[in-house]
């Protein structure tokens, strides 16, 4: 970057800004207007000088005519980046020069005064939404790339997207409450965060990987209905959904159905869509886990494809594939021929996921002229659309073997999709389809610890009909737990949770927590327990991914002001970094650098 020369620069004194720059319209025309903002373009016709005047409301046109004049001679020192008040008439175009594309266009400003607050270095990039900017380069100069009309867009987007989430709790009877970011483990399952705690060396607090315990301890404490828009912090392993800092819309409340928590999230994402100018078609649709898994493949389905369907009673005895492997049809609508390469390209992609895929639909009709009649009768493909049967060669394994297949062949129908979207625009990002997903299995099994873990959290209530089945088939178990899901994206997580000491206890030792260990990591919310806790259950969304989608951005980098890398870095601030010695002693750490 290139120093910028010095200019002369005025003080703000007691100038006042009379409108935006998004603002005057023909009807203003003949009034003054004092306006600031950043020189977005700058033209020099000669004699006349026109900028394109920014701030976060809009573009001006701003005209330096006389030649003569001190704001002309100014002007002429007018770089991109510049912070300027100009003051002036406000005309209408000619109708040759009106500039359909801004909202301002019909009019610009003829300036008589120009004051130059602040001169700016070269931009690292230009302010156009067009120029393709490397990542390192928008999250090193962050301050600039904010100033993009894109980020600029989605940060203002987010912002009203949290009133409308505020307006949508405070009208439905939530009391917005703080919870500490200073506390120790949370029990959501990722890695902590640790703060060292200096009056206490060798000791650490943990950042909270959400508020989880605190909010089921403002229910036994009586408050009924809390909120909280809050960061959480979790050490895993990024992905473009995933920040270590990210943002949850928490919730919790007394007394709940599972259906007074879906009724209270469909009001709030309602008021979300409103931001947009669009109707949310409510109740929103719902599956159970076991639907989801038999129609999709997924826990999170994406709504805009249509579903697989499983057709093994189709082919009993046909061997097409192991005897234990469901057989799946699935159906990409309206892709037209697919050439023999992109055939190729399915199975082998399906083949790494370990599916014995069969993309000649053709060639099957021949071989199984009846059991394909009844799967298009079944799935509606048409010959338009591109047909695939597949299932597992080889036996699967795993400790539910049926969904080890469905998972494959969901992620083959989501490639699949995804392949030929450009093609007709399947997966179009400006449609929104929610769904709740409810009744998920209770556990999950950890292969590497050969052991059962709570799916969702240890404090998620079974379904009342399958209390007794906790210690002898937690397999089958399910749970009162739900998630909200957008275009194939988890938004959010909640569940009823366990109010009673005694069915807490129980769900503890089938996740094989000894008495003490349980004490030990959640001794106060077990104390609490006993206190007379009233039934409870809550959610919490992710907001980032939710303005994410909304804003058709694919990173939630794009919806953050200042994210971290996918390597947990801040290149702006160079953070993590290194600190002096002197202040590592005084929290009593020495560092064990790698060899
Ligand atoms: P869960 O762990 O499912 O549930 O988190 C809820 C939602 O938070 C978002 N989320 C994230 N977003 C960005 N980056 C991350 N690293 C990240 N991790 C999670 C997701 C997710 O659906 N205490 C429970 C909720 C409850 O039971 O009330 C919880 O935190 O959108």
């Amino acid at each position: 970057m290139q120093p910028t020369s010095s200019v002369p620069l005025d003080f703000l004194g007691d100038l006042r800004r009379t409108h935006s720059c998004g603002e005057l319209r023909a009807s203003n025309a003949g009034q003054r207007a004092l306006l600031m903002g950043w020189v977005h373009r700058r033209r020099d016709l000669g004699g006349v000088i026109f900028i394109h005047l920014r701030d976060r409301d809009g573009i001006t046109q701003c005209v330096f005519e006389e030649a003569t004049s001190d704001a002309h001679k100014k002007a002429e020192l007018l770089r991109s980046e510049f912070v300027v008040a100009v003051e002036g008439r406000v005309i209408t175009r000619s109708k040759e020069t009106i500039n359909s594309n801004i909202p301002t266009g019909e009019v610009e400003i003829v300036v008589d005064n120009l004051y130059i607050l602040n001169e700016s270095r070269t931009p690292p990039f230009p302010m156009e939404d067009t120029v393709d900017v490397s990542e390192e380069a928008r999250l090193k100069y962050r301050f600039v790339d904010l100033r993009r009309p894109r980020m600029q867009r989605n940060i203002i987007l987010r912002s009203k997207m949290t009133l409308a989430i505020r307006n949508a709790l405070y009208d439905q009877g939530f009391l917005e409450i703080e919870t500490p970011f200073m506390t120790r483990s949370t029990p959501e399952g990722a890695r902590d965060y640790l703060v060292p705690a200096r009056v206490n060396p060798g000791t650490f607090y943990a950042l909270p990987q959400s508020p989880q315990i605190f909010k089921q301890l403002l229910m036994v404490a009586g408050y009924e209905k809390y909120f909280q828009i809050v960061r959480c912090f979790r050490d895993e392993d990024l992905r473009a959904d995933r920040q270590p800092e990210f943002t949850q819309i928490d919730l919790e409340m007394s007394f709940p159905q599972q259906e007074t928590v879906y009724a209270t999230i469909e009001k709030l994402l309602a008021g979300v869509m409103s931001v947009l100018g669009q109707d949310l078609p409510l109740p929103l649709p719902r599956l159970t886990y076991d639907q989801a898994m038999k129609m999709y493949g997924t826990d999170k389905p994406d709504l805009r494809l249509p579903p697989f369907h499983i057709v093994s009673d189709l082919f009993e005895g046909a061997g097409l594939v192991a005897a234990s492997s469901p057989l799946v049809a699935i159906v990409i609508p309206k892709t037209g021929q697919l050439s023999r390469k992109e055939r190729d390209e399915l199975k082998d992609a399906g083949k790494e996921k370990g599916l014995r895929v069969f993309d000649d639909a053709k060639r099957l009709e021949r071989d199984f002229p009846e059991a394909m009649a009844k799967v298009r009768e079944r799935t509606g493909a048409a010959e338009e659309d591109t047909l695939l049967l597949a299932g597992f060669g080889e036996e699967p394994k795993g400790a539910r073997p049926d969904e080890t297949v469905l998972k494959a062949c969901g992620q083959l129908r989501l490639l699949a999709g995804a392949k030929y979207n450009d093609r007709h625009k399947l997966l179009d990002p400006n449609v929104f389809k929610f769904l709740w997903v409810v009744d998920f299995p209770m556990f999950e099994w950890d292969e590497e610890d050969n052991r059962w873990m709570a799916a969702h959290h240890p404090f998620t209530s079974v379904l009342d009909e399958h209390i007794d089945k906790l210690t002898d088939d937690p397999a089958g178990c399910r749970a009162k737990s739900y998630d909200v899901v957008l275009n194939g994206v988890e938004l959010g997580s909640g569940s009823i949770r366990i109010h009673r000491r005694d069915v807490q206890s129980k769900v503890f030792s089938a996740l094989g927590f000894t008495d003490e260990e349980a004490r030990r990591r959640f001794g106060f919310l077990l104390d609490a327990l006993e206190y007379g806790a009233p039934p409870h259950g809550g959610i919490a969304l992710g907001l980032d991914r939710l303005v994410m989608i909304l804003c058709g951005e694919t990173s939630i980098r794009d919806v953050i002001p200042f994210p971290k890398t996918a390597k947990g870095t801040d290149l702006m601030c160079d953070a993590p970094s290194e600190v002096p010695e002197r202040q590592l002693k005084e929290i009593g750490i020495s560092i064990r650098r790698p060899q």
